[in-house]
């Protein structure tokens, strides 16, 4: 047949109706637009075919010896595998009644004979469609169902590896705080015994035995500041804090009073925005003023007098940051992530000495309290360390 349009989509029909006549004018119709087209004389047999093998639209006509065409609706509808295949009534009758209860019985549309081709092709392509449209949703709810449980699963792991790490953060901190509080009752044995040997062997020892012995007390010393930095370290960690309002001012005041010595020999000048009431641990807060002040005044120039500038700004939920700012030797940008590790410490003559645990501490502190710690610099020029950390809603 000429100029009939073949539909890209073409479905797989089933045709139940007792007139041969009007099954093979719809056969021949359905068939020239390229549809797949069973056929089948009563109801039992369709009823067969659908479950065996469903189709993707039944024309169904209504009046057949037997069993009707609302009874084979009926049964479709009420078996799982075929509940979902759309029926569209084939009738001659113009009644109202008779489409009503097609309707009720689970129909979907119908068709008045004698067929009109325009308009039968239209209906079984508009159902086709709305069929063809409902699998994709249904198959895209499939795949986002399995993905969702993807996801269930890996925030499961995620919860399952975090309490892990919990732990054995736990245990490195307890393994830090033990080895480190045992190592300290031999190294006074060794700091102690050096000591006396220096003082009361003084004239048996020659110059290179007393330079050897200097070596082993400044060691003996500096190894004594790490296990104590340690020691504080791990201590830090403690879920048992007490967070409480805590005056901001009142803080730095004590801090930059214990650091006086250091600020007067180094001629700094210290700058600072009124501070607000913090909401946290008291001590904690001000061991990280005092590391970051202190930083800021150590890390200077030396033909430079240190400049330091205390800053605050609002955020929202009554979170602040709080910025130090230096002017002095600055901090490379590689190196950012890793001055907060414990124990690193950048290439410096001797004159900046130090155990390399103040910033860890600090970022520690500042995790404590749910805030963040990062470092801006730029090398030669100052550095500018910032952190969050919440707030009371009172301003100090
Ligand atoms: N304001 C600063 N300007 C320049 N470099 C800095 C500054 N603050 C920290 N650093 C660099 O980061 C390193 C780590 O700092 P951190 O405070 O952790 O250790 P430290 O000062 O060496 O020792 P301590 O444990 O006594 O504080 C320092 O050794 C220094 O190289
Ligand atoms: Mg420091």
């Amino acid at each position: 047949m000429n100029n009939v349009p073949t539909f890209a989509y073409a479905g797989d029909i089933l045709i139940v109706d007792d007139h041969l006549e009007n099954l093979q004018i719809l056969f021949s119709m359905l068939t020239d637009y390229g549809y797949e087209v069973r056929r089948t004389i009563n109801g039992q047999q369709a009823l067969n075919v659908a479950m065996s093998e469903p189709p993707d639209i039944i024309l169904l006509d209504i009046l057949m010896p037997e069993m009707d065409g609302y009874e084979v609706c009926r049964q479709l509808k009420s078996q799982k595998s075929t509940a979902s295949i759309p029926v569209i009534f084939l009738t001659a009758l113009d009644d109202e009644l008779d489409k009503l209860r097609a309707f009720e019985v689970g129909g979907i549309d119908y068709i008045t004979k004698p067929f009109h081709i325009k308009e039968t092709i239209a209906r079984i392509e508009n159902q086709l469609t709305i069929q063809k449209q409902r699998r994709a949703i249904a198959q895209q709810n499939q795949q986002l169902k399995v993905q969702n449980l993807r996801l269930e699963e890996l925030n499961a792991e995620l919860v399952k590896l975090n309490t892990k790490l919990e732990q054995s953060n736990q245990d490195l901190e307890q393994f830090a705080y033990i080895a480190s509080h045992d190592l300290r009752s031999p190294l006074q044995t060794i700091l102690g015994f050096t000591q006396i040997l220096k003082q009361k062997y003084h004239e048996a020892i020659d110059d290179k035995g007393k330079h050897y012995l200097d070596r082993v007390i400044t060691g003996a010393y500096r190894m004594n500041k790490l296990i104590t930095a340690l020691l504080e370290y791990s201590r830090i960690g403690n879920k048992n804090l007490e967070f409480k309002p805590v005056d901001g001012n009142g803080i730095l005041d004590q801090v930059l009073e214990s650091l006086q010595a250091e600020i007067e020999q180094s001629s700094a000048v210290i700058l600072r925005d009124r501070l607000p009431i913090l909401h946290g641990n008291e001590v904690q807060i001000g061991q990280l003023f005092q590391n970051l002040i202190g930083n800021a005044i150590k890390y200077r120039h030396h033909h430079v007098k240190p400049q330091i500038k205390i800053t605050v700004e609002q955020r929202i939920n009554f979170e602040y940051l709080i910025g130090i700012h230096d002017n002095g030797i600055g901090i490379c940008a590689e190196d950012f992530q890793r001055i907060f590790q414990v124990f690193q410490r950048l290439e410096h003559s001797e004159e900046y000495s130090g155990t390399g645990i103040g910033l860890a501490v600090c970022q520690k502190i500042v995790d404590n309290h749910g805030g963040r710690i990062w470092v801006e610099s730029e090398e030669n020029q100052g550095t500018s360390f910032y952190f969050t950390l919440p707030g009371e809603k009172t301003m100090g």
